[in-house]
């Protein structure tokens, strides 16, 4: 088995527990079914965001709604796409009301997170917002200043930027959110063998 196809079965066995929605850890409501992540198992950029939305729990993948919209148009305009890289979120169900995770739901979301990292062993994480950020370097790090800058954790590059979302509300930041995935493809590239 190439590992390629041994990274798919890998991840699959990581998320079969998880297939029924039911499984949900959390008292959320209204859920439709797990979101995994999804993309290339073998990429060397990996993307974090949240939790999934409304249009996400809809379609169960990650990212499909107005904020990946956009990612899907910077990822292409920066000469890659989404199918290229990899996409999950720190949480896998849509809290109530399109609501943020709480610190005790990143938490147990990390646990799942881990394991997909362990599995894709990304060269680059690019983290999409505060939750990803805090989820992975701690709460103490504030976004506007890790953004655009990369940090070493276990070997992998993690460089923050924004969440698509805070750039649709802040159109003023689309260059920096541009730049930032720029660098974290270039870097990406630039170590793949
Ligand atoms: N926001 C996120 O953080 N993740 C998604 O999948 C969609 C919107």
């Amino acid at each position: 088995m190439n590992n390629h196809n041994e990274k798919q079965r890998l991840l699959n066995q990581v998320y079969e527990p998880f297939r029924d929605v039911s499984s949900c850890p959390f008292a959320f409501t209204d859920l439709t079914q797990t979101v995994f992540g999804e993309g290339n198992p073998s990429a060397t950029l990996m993307f974090i965001g949240e939790a999934p939305g409304r249009d996400e729990d809809r379609l169960g993948k990650p990212f499909v709604g107005r904020s990946g919209q956009l990612l899907n148009r910077v990822l292409e305009a920066v000469g890659t796409s989404r199918r290229d890289v990899f996409i999950t979120n720190v949480v896998k169900w849509r809290p109530p009301n399109n609501r943020k995770p709480t610190p005790a739901e990143m938490a147990v979301g990390k646990k799942l997170l881990d394991q997909e990292i362990t599995v894709i062993r990304p060269k680059v994480i690019c983290t999409l917002g505060s939750s990803a950020l805090h989820t992975l370097l701690g709460p103490e790090i504030s976004i506007s200043r890790a953004r655009g800058n990369v940090f070493k954790q276990n070997g992998t590059l993690i460089l923050p930027t924004y969440h698509p979302a805070y750039i649709l509300r802040n159109k003023n930041e689309l260059e920096n959110f541009m730049s930032d995935i720029t660098r974290a493809v270039e870097i990406a590239k630039s170590r793949q063998q």
